[in-house]
């Protein structure tokens, strides 16, 4: 994730030994990827992606909804999004499948949003959340989901997420460095079209670079970032 996501351009360097996020990510090293994102802000496409829910609400729905909206956070990390969208009123179901994401983001919470925040530590491929979700979020997350899990998973990503509602987040392509990783699942462009059957592209901006940053060990970086509006009905 390039600069201060998971790369590189601006080569930040990490707490201890020069690391950046992209090194801790590589190997999976996920407290060392919080330590160094610890009180970043939230990822640009779920800013996106909450702007677009409010241009409707604004627009015509707000009267007609009730309670607050629910949002999925999965591999949530430290908590970046997760925090952004309690500040704005949401109800949060965070997943990750680290304990110290929750041991970093439960502290972080102010009062009077810790009872619209529900955690749950759990794999992707365990995790369980609502039938019908308004935001589905999942930022630089889902390239980490074992290639054996990815169908189970998006398949039940997709069907929760009710007409009208949102995933936003990132996938990897096929050109990424890691797409030889074993662990890891990246998709070729085309893919996209079949993943998003029912939904509307309202962002895809494909990133398709080799990492220029500070680093000695060269990473090309391929990443999808998607909002993307589940069609109505
Ligand atoms: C690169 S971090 C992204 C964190 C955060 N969403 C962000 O944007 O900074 C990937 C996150 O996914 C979680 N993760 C990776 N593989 C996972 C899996 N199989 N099940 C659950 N969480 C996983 C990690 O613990 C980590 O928090």
């Amino acid at each position: 994730m390039s600069d201060e996501r998971m790369a590189s351009s601006s080569g930040v360097p990490s707490a201890g030994a020069g690391k950046r996020a992209q090194d801790y990510a590589a190997v999976r090293d996920w407290p060392g990827y919080f330590d160094l994102m610890l009180g970043k802000p939230a990822r640009e496409t779920l800013v996106a992606a909450l702007a677009l829910f409010d241009k409707v609400d604004a627009k015509r729905e707000v009267a007609a909804v009730s309670g607050a909206r629910l949002a999925v956070d999965l591999g949530c990390g430290e908590g970046r999004d997760a925090l952004e969208l309690l500040s704005r009123g949401w109800r949060v179901l965070a997943i990750d499948g680290h304990p110290k994401s929750f041991e970093l983001l439960e502290p972080r919470v102010g009062a009077a949003d810790r009872a619209r925040l529900e955690t749950q530590v759990a794999t992707f491929r365990d995790a369980t959340w609502p039938e019908r979700v308004d935001l589905f979020n999942a930022s630089f997350a889902l390239p980490f989901c074992e290639r054996r899990d990815w169908d189970g998973v998006w398949k039940r990503i997709v069907g929760s997420i009710r007409p009208g509602g949102r995933f936003c987040g990132q996938l990897f392509g096929d050109r990424d460095g890691w797409a030889i990783l074993p662990d890891r699942t990246h998709h070729k462009r085309q893919e996209l079209d079949g993943l998003f059957r029912g939904f509307v592209f309202e962002e895809l901006r494909e990133e398709d670079r080799p990492d220029t940053g500070l680093n000695d060990v060269p990473k090309h970086w391929h990443i999808y970032h998607i909002v993307a509006r589940k069609r109505d009905g």
